[in-house]
């Protein structure tokens, strides 16, 4: 939203289009915008929607082809939505694509993420109020709900912010929400329950205050529902008191300092009679607007954040004990070339060559080489209960899991406590018992992930103490729980996790050296993996020399249907994250089978016709993963093996061979993944596909 800020409807189309292509790794099936109409004045306002199933590009082109559109006339102030979706309620088609609106006149639309659950009910009463729906999905239920409580209000006057306050209070299920109606041009309402939004703003006047105080509604606005009774949610959802927003707290103390001392009002950018040009940026994260500014708010659960007259406020429908009063604005640190693909063809592919300096940002300032310690600020406090705890689950979705996968073993050795490994879905379906005396892990690379988040709320209610790993400053994950590990590995765009992958497993490594510190048996273990940590960036970079010869490969492989991932101990979460990664991109199948199981089933699958690539490293699984070689050869097989430099063994027995670096145990899956995400992006590319954008796939799943 411009207020004030001249700008022409071209450049406002392009600013829209430009931050959708951003999220677009969030879900690219179909994509709309819905700006003000060409006949809008003062005086009569209107809206107009352009929808279109396919990717962003598409509505891009769709957005010049209409006619009536006058791209060059200057707005002074304007309001425009967009969205793009990742079907969940419906097929992609324009139609059922967002913005959703109330009625044909466009009176209010919506943009939505999230699932609303209670959408059956709504639709069945709305309809009965004459409502027609032209859509299957459960968001349009909510513009349709807006019109009919403006419709039925019962005085003359209503604010934009009263309205959403009333239909929030209907909603069930997730959402982060941007209203924008004919009644109410040049204002915006933004909302999320459950599901991510940010707020950026950007003023050509100095922003150099950083609080936005919250006000509060204590008395419940009358339901116009005769007969749907009023929902009331305890708006104190997940906020932990105390927390510091957006942050795990203790790495942050310095920053926070900071924030406290450039402390002063934000009245002279907002009050009105005095207002200044300004725009706002509603998002779902940060990199949609980062090139436009890195002044962010993060909104909170029900949270209704409102500008009007260029002015911003935010409102909570009730104060409970423990709520932050404010919200501040706070500076993000990213940088455009980090959301930038540069020379690489694909974002996965610029992602894997990252990795070298992703993990020395995990480890920066936390892992001192010289007198062999580790200390992580975000949880350097929590320590002591840590240590105290009965046993450690660590939970997670995906890429996210199999880092849990990969670091499980050493942190059993050096923390010297059961540790779980818990995918979140399934650990929420068995309703696995928590006690008050759990740690448990919440690993997100998003940091918004509904099943992870779900089942740190299912822990959180149970007493355990929660602790977040994730790399996204500022997500839900983040502020809920009570402290955590930023893996700082920088923006990740690619859908399919690559570095992400790899500064999650050195954050775990680094938990469990800091957890044995005090322990003298495990000193010579700790000296030799914080030894090997220092000398893993240089070794990354020698296997990501070996590219061409592993394309050479994939030329081989890339019209076979199938690919098994073979291996077992420190490096069967290799297994199941290479197995993950060629079928995320390349849509072959692939399995990644435990060694030790092999002669339990999947030997019947080999034959001299299918597909292996086993790992098989210098550790204590070596012998057994010989013995797992010579079945495979027995039966005709012709393994492709990712072996040590100095395995004459498995090279007298592979197919070929990809030979990486030697490094301690627990650290080799660090090395031994990274020819599989090589592997599995020239797959895609010579079978053809889009290896940033897969099918059916989003990077960030927000919805159960
Ligand atoms: C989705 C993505 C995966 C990711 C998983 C967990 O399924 O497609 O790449 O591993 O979510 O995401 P998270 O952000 O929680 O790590």
């Amino acid at each position: 939203l411009n207020y004030r800020v001249p700008r022409t409807r071209k450049e406002i189309f392009e600013t829209l289009v430009k931050g959708l292509q951003r999220l677009e790794y969030r879900g690219y099936d179909s994509a709309g915008v819905a700006v003000d109409g060409p006949d809008s004045n003062e005086k009569n306002s209107s809206i107009c929607l352009v929808k279109k199933r396919g990717k962003v590009k598409a509505l891009d082109e769709e957005l010049y082809k209409q006619d009536s559109m006058d791209l060059e006339a200057e707005l002074d102030t304007h309001f425009g939505i967009a969205h793009t979706r990742w079907a969940t309620h419906g097929v992609p088609s324009a139609v059922n694509s967002h913005p959703h609106r109330s009625d044909k006149n466009n009176e209010f639309v919506v943009i939505h993420n999230g699932i609303i659950t209670n959408y059956k009910e709504l639709k069945k009463y709305l309809q009965t109020k004459g409502y027609e729906f032209e859509s299957e999905t459960d968001t349009e239920v909510i513009p349709k709900l807006i019109k009919y409580v403006f419709d039925n209000w019962e005085s003359e006057y209503v604010s934009f912010s009263s309205l959403v306050e009333r239909v929030i209070q209907q909603l069930e299920g997730a959402f982060a929400l941007v209203f924008k109606s004919i009644h109410y041009p040049g204002e915006a309402i933004a909302t999320r329950r459950g599901s991510p939004l940010l707020i950026g703003v950007r003023s050509k006047f100095d922003l150099s205050t950083e609080e936005i105080p919250i006000t509060y509604n204590n008395t419940l606005p009358k339901s116009v529902f005769s007969d749907i009774p009023l929902k009331v949610y305890d708006v104190a959802g997940s906020q932990e008191s105390g927390a510091s927003i957006g942050n795990f707290k203790h790495e942050n103390i310095e920053k926070d300092a900071n924030k406290k001392q450039r402390l002063n009002s934000l009245t002279c950018l907002y009050s009105v009679g005095d207002l200044k040009a300004v725009e706002y940026y509603f998002a779902s994260d940060a990199s949609a607007i980062i090139e436009h500014t890195n002044k962010v708010i993060y909104l909170e659960d029900d949270d209704i954040a409102a500008v009007a007259e260029g002015k911003l406020s935010i409102h909570r429908m009730n104060r409970l004990a423990g709520d932050d009063p404010s919200r501040a604005i706070q500076t993000l640190q990213m940088e455009m070339q980090q959301i930038m693909k540069g020379n690489f063809k694909a974002f996965m592919q610029k992602e894997i060559f990252e990795q070298p300096e992703s993990v020395v940002n995990t480890m920066r300032g936390r892992v001192c080489f010289e007198n062999n310690t580790v200390i992580l600020g975000g949880l350097k406090d929590h320590l002591k209960e840590i240590k105290r705890c009965r046993r450690l689950i660590v939970i997670g979705c995906g890429t996210s899991f199999h880092a849990a996968v990969a670091t499980r073993q050493i942190l059993e050795e050096l923390t010297e406590l059961p540790v779980m490994v818990e995918l979140a879905s399934d650990f929420l379906d068995r309703n696995t018992p928590v006690f008050r005396d759990d740690v448990c892990f919440f690993i997100s690379q998003s940091g918004e992930t509904a099943d992870t988040l779900m089942a740190l709320r299912y822990c959180k209610d149970r007493g355990a103490l929660t602790v977040g790993v994730t790399n996204t400053v500022g997500s839900s994950i983040c502020r809920e729980t009570s402290c955590g590990i930023h893996i700082n590995a920088g923006p990740e765009i690619g859908v399919a996790s690559t570095k992400a992958y790899t500064s999650q497993f050195v954050a775990f490594v680094m938990f469990g050296l800091m957890m044995s510190e005090d322990r003298i048996s495990l000193q010579k273990r700790r000296l030799e993996i914080i030894s090997s940590l220092q000398a893993l960036p240089g070794q990354i970079k020698a296997v990501l020399a070996l590219d061409s010869k592993i394309k050479e490969l994939a030329d081989e492989l890339y019209k076979q249907k199938s690919l098994l991932v073979m291996g077992r101990g420190f490096n069967y979460a290799t297994c199941l994250e290479g197995a993950l990664k060629i079928k995320e991109i390349t849509y072959m199948h692939s399995e990644g089978i435990l060694a030790g199981e092999l002669k339990h089933g999947p030997l019947a699958l080999i034959d001299k016709h299918m597909p292996v690539i086993m790992i098989i490293v210098r550790d204590a699984c070596y012998t057994k993963c010989q013995n797992a070689l010579q079945q495979v050869i027995a039966r005709q097989g012709c393994p492709i093996i990712i072996c040590s430099e100095d395995d004459p063994e498995s090279m007298k027995n592979a197919y070929k061979t990809i030979e990486i670096p030697h490094t301690v145990d627990c650290l080799q899956g660090i090395l031994s993944v990274i020819p599989l995400q090589l592997m599995s992006f020239h797959l895609a590319v010579l079978r053809g596909y889009d290896v940033d954008c897969p099918r059916n796939l989003a990077k960030s799943v927000t919805v159960e």
